[in-house]
């Protein structure tokens, strides 16, 4: 068999990775991966052992039994931790205020690269669309498309706070820059690395974003 072609894209949060890389996926008939999905499970999982997330010794310690797994279905992926579905949990607001200090601890991210990995070698598709923030550069620095998708930091942060109500808004704004920046301390994730197409979505609707990305793509393989 083939190897599935994979389409890396990395971004910080707000610009459109999942669901621009989830409508990319669609329409290639590809598979997707939400990389962050896993980082937030990990937290997730430390929040429900009670362990402290501050400490990396504990959050190395849940690895053992860190049994994860994620479909790659771009119409509809779940997430479970073992027998539990984490689908909805890990976006909650507590998860997210942790999720930082899960990710930037060394064997955290090579445990969940190496599973990244796997999960994309095993995809039953002709591709796999991966994003998150060390896409390009680590999990899948030969990828044939490596993409940087950004956005002004003020749009950003008015496409999450549309999703929520006036009164959430603002403190989930502040937020994500706050998270941001902690996790940009851990990967470069704002400066597109060599060979990387930056995609600039703050004057684009999704729409066109997703065209901008599926044209990066046709691009590469012509
Ligand atoms: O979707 P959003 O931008 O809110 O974040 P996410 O992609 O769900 O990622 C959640 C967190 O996981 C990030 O804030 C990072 O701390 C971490 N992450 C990472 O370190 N490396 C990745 N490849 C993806 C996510
Ligand atoms: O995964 P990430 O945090 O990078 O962003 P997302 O959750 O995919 O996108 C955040 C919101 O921005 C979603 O509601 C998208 O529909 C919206 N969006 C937009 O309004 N215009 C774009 N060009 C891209 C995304």
């Amino acid at each position: 068999t083939v190897a599935p072609v994979v389409v890396a894209i990395d971004g910080p949060a707000g610009s459109g990775k999942s669901s621009v890389s989830k409508a990319v996926a669609r329409r290639l008939g590809y598979g997707f991966l939400d990389t962050g999905a896993a980082y937030r499970a990990l937290a997730w999982l430390a929040l429900d052992r009670g362990a402290d997330t501050e400490s990396a010794a504990s959050v190395v310690a849940l690895l053992d039994d860190f049994d994860y797994s994620i479909g790659t279905d771009p119409d509809g992926y779940s997430v479970r931790v073992g027998e539990d579905d984490v689908t909805e949990a890990i976006r909650e607001p507590r998860v997210a205020a942790v999720v930082s200090a899960v990710a930037r601890v060394p064997e955290v991210r090579a445990h969940l690269v190496a599973m990244f990995r796997s999960i994309a070698a095993a995809v039953d598709r002709p591709g796999i669309v991966i994003e998150g923030r060390d896409i390009t550069t680590i999990v899948a620095p030969d990828a044939p498309v490596r993409i940087l998708l950004t956005a002004d930091e003020t749009v950003r942060m008015a496409r999450r706070s549309a999703e929520l109500t006036d009164l959430a808004a603002d403190s989930v704004g502040r937020a994500l820059a706050e998270r941001d920046r902690a996790d940009a301390r851990v990967v470069d994730f704002l400066n597109a690395a060599d060979g990387v197409t930056t995609v600039d979505s703050t004057h684009l609707d999704f729409n066109r974003t997703v065209d901008a990305v599926i044209t990066v793509i046709e691009e590469a393989s012509t």
